[in-house]
């Protein structure tokens, strides 16, 4: 039967190799890329390595840090859960992304079996749970390589252990105060990019399980933030969106604090950087510095997404959010107040534990006052080892699939009007991609709205004025016009 190495607790895999990062990685990497060169001999073709990512944008962007050194390991990188060396990123913020896992890894089971060369890694959030390596210990085997949200960078250390040993490779970290940022990254677009800014949450709200597997809040330093973005724009990107679980206490901690206001301003300066995006806001931390930040600049883009959660004052304070009713409703005003053309976005559970109908009527009070142009409605999940988890009164599943039906059913009617408002107008457009439709391209307003218009490919990546001719609910169809 195949052995289980826990990382840490073996010894040096390379005697003499360095300590110091990216210096050891990059070892690792050469390392792996001979090995994969003689397999790739043997076979009489390239091996192949995919990426298959759940979740969050912090995921998506660890998946092109994963991708980027499997590239350089010599993997042709490729999507289909076939591949040689197959990797699933996982989420586990809800319990379905969990399943949806298991469910693949029963289908992995099978073609393991028709190719015993293949191999099978997990990483992300769901592994840093104690009770998911556990079943997969037990149950799934096959799987070689484990590794969880603090170690994405130590991939070719981990794939390298596998090759040499066999064994299960287990290496799952509590938390770090480290990261390593200047491996080879292979990014999705050529145009725009992700840029973390911070690590971990804080914030512990009663539901969530984000603080137990991505750890405590760490910063990133303004001069790192500022290396990358200057870095990325001299290799074309023009759009970058600064990821945090809260990017509003960005710099708090850091030795010297920064505001993310401040930040911000600094990440204006950069020539190449056209657009500024940012995710996730908190409404609890969200300054009015930031809010004028944001009415100046020519830069960051009219969009906040500002996940409300639950409309009921008395709610809210059970989810610990730190914020009410009026106070967010106040904010979101302040806001567009200040800011006419930004659209603003959600996040919005139902069902919480204790959820009454008068409590949900006030969330969708809040949603016909702010008048969202889009949301994500999630029917509340029981993480384990939340506060919420061990909450009397959950609330039965058909109440809340038909609270969910009703909030859904008000936010499209909403997101739908709230579209309309700007046909007829020409908008500033950035091409992301070619349309599903011949001879369309689909591209992005400032305001995150998506458009597609007839175009071509080679227009990826440009900026194009298009007028907006037809609103669709959540997306238009448009035709570009001279500049
Ligand atoms: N159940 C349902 N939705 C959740 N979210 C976080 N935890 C849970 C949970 N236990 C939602 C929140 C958060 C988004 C990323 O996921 O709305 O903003
Ligand atoms: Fe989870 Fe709340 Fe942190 Fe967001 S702010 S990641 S919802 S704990």
């Amino acid at each position: 039967m195949k052995k289980i190495r826990e990382m840490q607790a073996v010894g040096d895999l390379i005697p003499g190799a360095p300590f110091e990062e990216p210096e050891r990685q990059l070892l690792f990497m050469d390392k792996c890329r001979e090995l994969i060169e003689e397999k790739a001999k043997a076979a009489g073709r390239p091996l192949t390595a995919a990426v298959i990512n759940f979740g969050c944008q912090m995921n998506a962007r660890d998946a092109e840090k994963l991708r980027g050194i499997l590239k350089q390991i010599g993997y042709e990188i490729i999507e289909e859960e076939t591949a040689d060396f197959v990797l699933y990123n996982t989420c586990t913020v809800r319990d379905n992304a969990n399943q949806k896992v298991y469910g693949r890894l029963g289908y992995q089971k099978t073609f393991k079996k028709q190719n015993p060369e293949m191999i099978v890694a997990l990483c992300g959030c769901m592994m840093q749970e104690p009770e998911v390596i556990e079943k997969i210990k037990k149950s799934y085997r096959f799987v070689d390589i484990i590794f969880g949200t603090h170690n994405v960078y130590r991939l070719a250390e981990l794939l390298y252990a596998h090759l040499t040993s066999k064994s299960m490779i287990i290496d799952v970290w509590k938390d770090t105060d480290s990261s390593v940022e200047t491996l080879p990254v292979d990014r999705k677009y050529t145009f725009k990019s992700g840029v973390n800014i911070m690590y971990g949450c804080n914030n512990f709200c009663s539901y969530c399980i984000v603080p137990y597997v991505r750890g405590r809040e760490r910063s990133r330093t303004p001069e790192e933030i500022l290396s990358e973005c200057r870095k990325l724009a001299d290799e074309g990107i023009v759009e970058v969106m600064l990821l945090g679980q809260n990017v509003n206490s960005y710099g708090k901690n850091l030795e010297n604090p920064i505001s993310f206001a401040q930040l911000l301003r600094e990440v204006e300066k950069i020539d190449g950087i056209k657009r500024i995006r940012f995710m996730t806001s908190h409404p609890k931390d969200l300054s009015d510095e930031l809010i004028q930040v944001m009415k100046e600049s020519k830069k960051i883009c009219r969009h906040l997404h500002l996940p409300l959660q639950s409309g009921s004052s008395r709610i809210l304070k059970i989810m610990n959010r730190r914020y009410d009713k009026e106070k967010y409703l106040a904010l979101a005003e302040k806001i567009k107040r200040e800011i006419p053309d930004i659209a603003l976005t959600t996040d919005i559970i139902v069902g919480f534990p204790g959820e009454t109908e008068e409590d949900f009527e006030e969330t969708l009070d809040v949603v016909r006052k702010v008048r969202y142009s889009s949301a994500f409605t999630f029917i509340y999940s029981k993480r384990t080892g939340t506060p919420a988890a061990a909450m009397e009164d959950q609330i039965p599943e058909e109440v809340s699939k038909e609270r969910f039906g009703r909030l859904l059913a008000l936010v499209q009617e909403i997101a739908a009007e709230e579209c309309v408002h700007l046909t007829g107008q020409v908008q500033q457009v950035l091409v992301e991609t070619t349309s599903n439709h011949e001879g369309m391209v689909s591209g992005r307003l400032s305001n995150n709205m998506v458009v597609h218009f007839p175009g071509a490919e080679d227009q990826i990546g440009n900026f194009v004025n298009v007028r907006l001719d037809e609103a669709k609910g959540f997306y238009y169809i448009g035709t570009q016009v001279e500049s």
